[in-house]
């Protein structure tokens, strides 16, 4: 039977393969910002309606939960996955940059389930988290708080509601997607003002690079997403990815060892610089 998906993030990477993947069989509302990426999406097929969104705009937010209100009366899956990468030296990251990551990956993304929540009845919730809401990657941390964040409160929200809803975590490892990109640019700022910590955002650069180019297919995250929407009894996290397993095991050690392992890899990385131009620590 035909069902009806939300989707945000749809413009591209894993919300552009998740929209082309359901909306074979099924009508999706697709959640854009741009308005060259709603003409694209809405050309997928005839089941893909295409809506603006800004998670950072109430205003837009607001516009868009009654655009959906107005079109149907049940939603059986909203899928969360719009998200941006706030990276930085946390000495040095501005609370403007700070409050972007939120609002993006954890307000804006409450904000519009709670506009959505009377067509939720019976229906699930898939978060697209990361394997960064284990919380043990330093110069994206703003990332990591945003994931964990937006874990806790929808677990929050599952633990406390009186509707029949079922609130799944999905957690990837490194995906190629345009995120990595998008990610050395959005973060210009931050690299350029990183007096003290240049080593390490030349190492960010290079290693979000290459996780554009060598990280696992959007297929992956499509797959498990999929799983987790057609379970019968839904896992409430499901990885995705060794790497993001490795992340979960690895954040259940205690947080001495995590720091002390973390901390040597940050200092291989100055020294290596520091050799490189010649330089003495
Ligand atoms: N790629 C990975 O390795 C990876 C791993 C774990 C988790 N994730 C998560 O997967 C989700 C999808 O990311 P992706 O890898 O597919 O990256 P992506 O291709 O950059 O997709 C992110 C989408 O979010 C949209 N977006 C960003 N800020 C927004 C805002 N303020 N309002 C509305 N939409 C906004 C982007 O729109 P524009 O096209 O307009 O920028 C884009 O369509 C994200 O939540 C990300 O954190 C990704």
């Amino acid at each position: 039977m035909s069902k009806t998906y939300v989707i945000t993030g749809a413009a591209s990477g894993i919300g552009r393969a998740l929209t082309k993947h359901f909306s074979v069989n099924n009508t999706v509302f697709s959640g854009v910002r741009r308005s060259e990426a709603f003409e694209e999406i809405g050309k997928f097929s005839d089941n893909v309606i295409p809506f603006f969104i800004d998670l950072c705009s109430d205003d837009s937010i607001k516009k868009a939960a009654e655009f959906i209100n107005s079109k149907t009366n049940k939603i059986d899956t909203l899928i969360n996955a719009a998200g941006c990468v706030v990276a930085g030296a946390i000495e040095k990251i501005s609370a403007d940059e700070l409050r972007r990551q939120f609002n993006t990956n954890v307000f804006g993304h409450i904000e519009f389930t709670q506009g959505l929540l009377d067509l939720l009845e019976g229906g699930r919730i898939i978060n697209i988290s990361s394997m960064a809401s284990y919380g043990i990657f330093p110069f994206i941390s703003p990332y990591c708080a945003s994931k964990r964040a937006m874990d806790i409160l929808f677990n929050s929200m599952l633990m406390e509601t009186k509707r029949d809803i079922k609130i799944i975590s999905v957690k990837p490892g490194v995906i190629a997607t345009p995120l990595w990109n998008k990610s050395i640019d959005q973060n210009r700022a931050s690299i350029k003002d990183c007096c003290g910590y240049e080593a390490e955002m030349e190492y960010m650069i290079k290693n979000a690079d290459k996780n554009g180019r060598v990280g696992a297919p959007v297929q992956s995250v499509v797959e498990v997403v999929a799983k987790a929407d057609s379970a019968r009894n839904p896992k409430l996290t499901y990885t995705v990815g060794k790497d993001a397993l490795a992340a979960r095991c690895v954040s259940k050690l205690p947080q001495t060892l995590i720091n002390s392992i973390i901390k040597s890899k940050v200092r291989k990385l100055s020294q290596n610089k520091s050799e490189k131009s010649g330089g003495v620590n």
